[in-house]
């Protein structure tokens, strides 16, 4: 079996959910169930033996070392993060513990139980660490992508802390020898993202008839990748990926988010008009993202060369299936809009006055 961490979230849903449609391999999901986890969105693993979901935290060193005891994981995917970069510029306390606390605890959990196998299973065993193209900073408009080799020049509390994380996970390789595999991705969308992010952000703006706030002047440009493409690439960097490599994961799609907007709110018109116009007159420049970075792209060529990946999904199709998602799933828009999510609404966006 894998043991999976953020099991709940975005990303780690949707792979748990991928990994459980292709494969009888079972997992064991560790999540802490902040306010980003969702145990609706694994609703239909419900009854499934092959899923064991526990609510705990990686920081828990008891606790992990418990689930390494009792199961004898044979992979970790470490997807278990604090993710939002306005969250992280708001209070990034959390962003430490889990990101960079959090990770040492693992990568202490796992070496214990690796380095006690028997050779053949400590052979097998491996550790993907995944992380985000956030770390290498931002690039002006005729820099080069990011490649594998690009320098460290995290600029948010967010980034920085992830940084920390894949700096921990190269050394407890390079020292220790644990056998680690780390992938730095772009921007995902897709379903059961939170609304805190651009993309579900706009689309359940737009629905109800609300402000869509673009940051600054809204041409800061991110490389857009489907979560299925996520998933797909992470599957593949497990199953072959060179021990100790980085690999790089992106859509090969550069956009800036007000183009973004603009295709939301075209695709919108089209499957859920309203009878007020176009959702396009909801858009509205509001205060920027202190430190807000212009641009991230991503060279995803390595992937391509060593394990043959590349993406399914174009962004034309992805942000299509995407939208149609969140309009069939009212109910689950719903319930995440929870007492929580409001107030961080509301305090995210109350200093950021309108922009003319
Ligand atoms: P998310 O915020 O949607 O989910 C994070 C999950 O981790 C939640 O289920 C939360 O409950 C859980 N979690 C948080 N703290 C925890 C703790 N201390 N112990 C156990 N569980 C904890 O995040 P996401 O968007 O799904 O991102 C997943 C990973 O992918 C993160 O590591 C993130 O840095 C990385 N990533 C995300 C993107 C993106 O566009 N969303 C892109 C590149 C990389
Ligand atoms: O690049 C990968 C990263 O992508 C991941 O590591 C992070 O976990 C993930 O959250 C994402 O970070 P971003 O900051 O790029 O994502 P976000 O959806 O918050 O913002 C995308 C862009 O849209 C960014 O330039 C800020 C802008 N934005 C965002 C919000 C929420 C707006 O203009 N208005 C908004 O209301």
């Amino acid at each position: 079996m894998i043991l999976v961490t953020g099991g709940a979230g975005f990303i780690g849903a949707n792979f748990v959910l991928d990994w459980l449609a292709t494969s009888d391999e079972p997992v064991i999901n560790l999540d802490a169930l902040t306010y980003a986890g969702n145990r609706e969105t694994l609703a239909p693993l419900e009854g499934d033996a092959r899923h064991l979901f526990v609510h705990g935290d990686i920081c828990d060193r008891a606790l992990v070392e418990r689930l390494f005891a009792e199961h004898k994981p044979r992979a970790v995917v470490h997807f278990a993060a604090e993710s939002h970069v306005d969250r992280s510029i708001d209070g990034p306390g959390a962003f430490v513990r889990t990101n960079v606390d959090g990770t040492f605890t693992l990568l202490e959990a796992a070496r214990a139980h690796w380095s006690a196998l028997p050779a053949g299973e400590r052979e097998l065993f491996r550790f993907l660490h995944v992380s985000t193209d956030e770390v290498y900073g931002s690039l002006g408009p005729n820099d080069p992508a990011f490649t594998e080799t690009k320098t460290y020049e995290p600029n948010s509390p967010y980034s920085a802390s992830k940084a920390a994380s894949d700096h921990l996970v190269r050394a407890w390789h390079h020292t220790y020898g644990l056998p680690v595999l780390t992938t730095n991705c772009s921007n995902n969308y897709g379903h059961y993202q939170f609304p805190e992010k651009l993309i579900p952000l706009m689309i359940v703006n737009a629905l109800a008839g609300k402000p869509l706030p673009i940051y600054g002047d809204g041409q800061n440009v991110r490389d857009w990748l489907y979560v299925g493409d996520h998933c797909s690439a992470i599957r593949e960097v497990l199953a072959r990926g060179r021990l100790g490599e980085t690999y790089n994961v992106g859509g090969w799609n550069e956009m800036a988010n007000l183009e973004i907007v603009h295709t939301l709110c075209a695709l919108l018109d089209e499957l859920r008009p309203s009878a007020a116009g176009s959702y396009a007159r909801l858009v509205t420049y509001v205060k920027d993202r202190p430190g807000h970075d212009r641009r991230y792209a991503i060279d995803a060529r390595k992937i391509e060369r060593e394990l043959g990946w590349r993406p399914a999904e174009t962004f034309q199709s992805g942000i299509r299936k995407t939208v149609q998602w969140y309009l069939d799933n009212p109910g689950w828009i719903a319930n995440v809009q929870s007492g929580a999510y409001r107030d961080w609404v509301a305090r995210n966006y109350a200093g950021r006055e309108v922009q003319p």
